[in-house]
């Protein structure tokens, strides 16, 4: 059963520990979804824009060289002050993105690259996204596709299948792929109070180093993953390791991986 709290915890712990590896092992892949998302919120010159779950600062750095103004909002404190150094000059802030310490109806536009599916109660945040954004502002979300098509999660949960124990005691959160469902997407949004729900799918591909690159940024630069893998024993996670070397031997050229990772864009209109 899910324990909120306890999931909210186990994230918020996990975010603090990483930034820096985040960054380095994701910032190339989850920047390819920014100008899917921005376009999804006609981001003009002179709007006020929300990045929620702004992590590293990528897409509040974006909307801003689109001529907006930025706020960036996310929970982890080391994530806050990561995105500060990355991006002097873009105002980032701590907070909740189920309790957003702001008022209402304050923003043209409102984007979370990644954020939802690592939320312990994604409705809230998306009632969250409703409220301060204004009548007529837009809201556009990203969230993985399914592991069948994102083969960095196909081969790492293929892996943990064959040779790992699946049921480790971890705090259970939300499924990780609600919102590879299109359907999930919009009648989320419509809950949420939005109108016009579209949701696309877009090509993305992560380059990581060839060999342990995949097994290393699961088990160092994630939360949710990282904790299944630390969760096994050293002989099984030796196994699970030498199970996905093998299979991104196929996805490699030289010394770099290339892995399909598509992503949905979920948006709406206030
Ligand atoms: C996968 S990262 C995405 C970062 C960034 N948006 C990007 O484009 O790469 C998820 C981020 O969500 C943040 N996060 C998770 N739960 C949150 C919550 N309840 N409120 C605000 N931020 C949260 C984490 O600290 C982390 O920075």
């Amino acid at each position: 059963m899910v324990d909120p709290k306890a999931f909210q915890n186990f994230e918020h712990a996990g975010w603090e520990a990483i930034p820096g590896l985040y960054h380095q092992a994701f910032g190339q892949l989850t920047s390819q979804a920014i100008t899917s998302l921005l376009d999804a919120v006609d981001l003009n010159k002179g709007d006020k824009c929300l990045d929620l779950a702004s992590g590293p600062g990528y897409v509040a750095a974006a909307a801003k060289r689109r001529g907006g103004i930025v706020l960036g909002i996310d929970f982890s404190a080391a994530m806050v002050a990561h995105a500060r150094e990355l991006h002097p000059g873009i105002d980032f802030r701590e907070g909740n993105a189920e309790d957003l310490p702001l008022g209402n109806a304050l923003f043209d536009a409102a984007v979370m690259n990644f954020g939802i599916l690592h939320l312990a109660n994604p409705e809230r945040a998306l009632a969250e996204a409703f409220r301060v954004l204004r009548p007529g502002g837009r809201f556009a979300f990203s969230a993985w596709a399914r592991p069948e098509e994102t083969s960095g999660f196909g081969i790492v949960l293929r892996a943990v299948a064959a040779f790992g124990e699946p049921r480790v005691a971890l705090p259970e959160g939300p499924p990780f792929f609600r919102y590879s469902d299109p359907e999930e997407c919009v009648s989320g949004l419509l809950a949420a109070g939005f109108e016009n729900p579209t949701v696309t799918k877009v090509a993305q591909l992560w380059r990581l180093p060839a060999g342990d690159g995949l097994f290393d940024a699961m088990k160092d630069s994630t939360v949710r993953t990282a904790g299944l893998l630390r969760a096994q024993n050293p002989a099984v996670l030796e196994k699970i390791r030498a199970a996905m070397r093998s299979e991104v031997a196929e996805y490699t050229t030289g010394d770099v991986v290339e892995l399909p990772m598509p992503a949905l864009i979920a948006s709406a209109i206030k």
